[in-house]
């Protein structure tokens, strides 16, 4: 990827104590959202990009795997539980060829143009299911994942955080279980620690938000942490954008 933001984002390293902000004020531009299946982030990422837009902000909102033509095309392969015969590598790879389209199409190039981006997953749901939880080498991911986002992290990672058998009673009254979901609870349980385990080694970017509470409970220690990370929403900005998509999901 050639972008100025990736050459730029390239020198920054890792570990969240050296970590420079996507932005030149110094604030978070790029916000993930992660947890295990049926921790409620996806209801949560769609209330922080609506809250930032009633805050005046340019923002992109965005899921992983997916967000552009050909990541959603691979997001149905991942998903279909029609391939059960899917290996973990072929796994990995695939959740890094959606990713690196992602940052390639979409996200370096918004952030490069002072936009906020609000991912819903990135590249910890990797960490945690394929390495945790699948079992594959934590370097051996940490390298794909280095390979796929070429420089671009992101600034600031909130983590919803939710006992695993809750999570999947939330999800049976769902419809429909997708090849992830049908994994299991012990494979949930992985996932969960490997979350846990991500948050103490990287304090400083990733924040653990306990999810078993109410929406509105939640927005808010999601806007506290937003609002920590530099990135400022009014309480009527947030106010709103709970009755907007709380009217939506009606
Ligand atoms: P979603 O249900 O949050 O849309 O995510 C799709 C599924 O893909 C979910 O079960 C988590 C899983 N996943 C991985 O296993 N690795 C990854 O890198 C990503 C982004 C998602």
């Amino acid at each position: 990827m050639g972008s100025g933001l990736a050459v730029r984002a390239e020198t920054r390293g890792r570990g969240s104590n050296m970590a420079q902000p996507n932005t030149a004020a110094g604030s978070a531009a790029f916000i993930t959202l992660e947890g295990v299946d049926g921790a409620g982030k996806s209801t949560q990422a769609r209330l922080l990009a609506r809250a930032l837009e009633l805050a005046g902000r340019e923002v992109v909102a965005l899921r992983e795997p997916g967000g552009t033509v050909i990541s959603e095309k691979i997001r149905s392969l991942l998903l279909d539980p029609e391939n059960a015969a899917m290996g973990d590598t072929c796994e990995l790879l695939l959740y890094e060829a959606a990713r690196a389209q992602l940052v390639h199409e979409v996200i370096a190039p918004a952030l490069a143009a002072g936009k906020i981006v609000v991912c819903d997953r990135f590249y910890d749901s990797t960490t945690c299911y394929q390495a945790f939880a699948d079992g594959l080498d934590r370097k051996v991911v940490h390298g794909a994942n280095n390979l796929a986002v070429a420089g671009t992290h992101p600034d600031l990672t909130l983590v919803y955080q939710i006992e695993p058998a809750l999570a999947v009673r939330r999800l049976n009254a769902r419809a429909g279980t997708d090849r992830m979901e049908a994994k299991g609870m012990a494979f949930q349980e992985r996932v969960y620690q490997g979350f846990a385990a991500i948050a103490a080694e990287e304090p400083g970017r990733v924040k653990l938000i306990d999810a078993s509470e109410d929406i509105a409970h939640v927005f808010r220690r999601t806007v506290v942490e937003v609002c920590a990370a530099g990135v400022e929403i009014s309480d009527d900005a947030a106010r709103e954008a709970l009755a907007d998509v709380m009217l939506e999901a009606e």
